[in-house]
């Protein structure tokens, strides 16, 4: 047996000890900021009465306090046990270590595909000098050095330390391919060096965008290739009842915690600028029906937090996200774009 929301805020007003009717509305009222209507709280205390869950203590005069059974007790018990499993189960509550972080998404089934795209968009073939820029924990460097075979290279690239130890690590595993730990602003490569470039998540992070992509269009061969899969996280669509709590979710996102949150969209502009020909620009749209799954690629309860942190979202309001993401049905969709430009070749 289940009870229903307004049975619930109930038992939980009646937690510490016994009450009046009016005094279990305003304890209702101070723990969720509204008031039950007269109908819902005569309605709960029916209810609750009918199952056994509160009894009525005798007492002079009409008003007689309420408290819990035993029953009603262990009812409360229960339904604290079942939210507490689920919330743990739906949202992660710790920060996950970086490069764990990327592994686990690289390896996930959107995470393939529009891996996928993106590489067959790079033909890598035998015998290219490939760079792999920001190439995190090193997900791709396997399948890149298959593609350049044994006369070709892989070169990784990343300014994380962390990431660069797990990527040594994955590349000491491979013939031809080796990890630098370099910024994108600056690489440490002779000019005219690289067949094909890689950049997956990374220019979204990046200080200067012209800078990197001059730097990239620095050390690409004339007539090299460069494919470059980024986000546009203002298309971040989560469906909740309330468009404006989710619209300002998205918001935060894109105002505070990506550094180049719209660069998918803005990519062709800017290679355009930097002197490349874009050849191909394809979306790659991510859409989730699970929450967990959700989750462990946007972090969706720590970025709540943030938000409320920054203001972006109201505590009642978070609560309320958190509680309709958790309950379902859930949908959220994001678009990434693969744009492939290439460096002309000198006349
Ligand atoms: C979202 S991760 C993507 C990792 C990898 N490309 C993948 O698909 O799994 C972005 C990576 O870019 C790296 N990065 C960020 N800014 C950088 C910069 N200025 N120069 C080099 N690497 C950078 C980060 O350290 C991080 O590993």
């Amino acid at each position: 047996m289940r009870t229903n929301d307004a049975q619930m805020l109930v038992l939980s007003a009646l937690v510490n000890g016994p009450l009046h009717g009016y005094a279990v509305s305003t304890a209702i009222e101070r723990m969720t900021g509204t008031r039950l209507g007269r109908g819902s709280l005569s309605s709960a205390l029916a209810r609750l009465h009918g199952k056994g869950l509160i009894e009525y203590l005798d007492a002079e005069g009409r008003r007689r306090p309420m408290r819990l059974t035993p029953a009603g007790r262990e009812m409360l018990q229960c339904e604290i046990e079942s939210l507490a499993h689920t919330a743990g189960r739906m949202f992660e509550t710790v920060v996950p270590d970086r490069a764990a972080y990327q592994d686990r998404l690289a390896a996930t089934d959107l995470a393939r595909s529009y891996k996928q795209a993106a590489l067959d968009a790079l033909a890598v073939q035998s015998g290219h000098v490939v760079l792999d820029l920001g190439c995190g924990p090193g997900a791709d460097l396997e399948t890149l050095a298959r593609g350049a075979g044994p006369t070709g290279v892989v070169i990784g690239i990343d300014s994380d330390p962390q990431m660069v130890r797990r990527a040594q690590a994955r590349a000491a595993r491979l013939a031809r391919a080796g990890v630098l730990g370099a910024d994108v602003h600056a690489l440490p490569l002779p000019s005219s060096s690289a067949d094909r470039v890689l950049t997956d998540r990374l220019l979204q992070h990046v200080a200067d965008l012209p800078r990197a992509l001059a730097e990239v269009r620095r050390v690409l061969r004339p007539g090299g290739r460069l494919v470059m899969a980024e986000p546009d996280w203002d298309s971040l669509a989560v469906d909740h009842p309330d468009l404006e709590v989710s619209r300002a979710y998205t918001r935060h996102i894109t105002d505070r915690i990506v550094r180049n949150a719209v660069v998918g969209r803005q990519l062709p502009r800017l290679a355009l600028q930097a002197g490349f020909a874009v050849t191909s620009v394809a979306p790659a749209t991510s859409v989730f029906r699970d929450v967990h799954a959700a989750d462990q690629v946007l972090g969706l309860q720590r970025n709540t937090e943030r938000a409320v942190a920054a203001d972006y979202l109201t505590d009642r309001q978070a609560g309320s996200w958190l509680d309709h993401l958790a309950q379902g049905p859930f949908f959220a969709a994001v678009t990434l774009y693969i744009v492939t430009a290439e460096k002309p070749s000198q006349i």
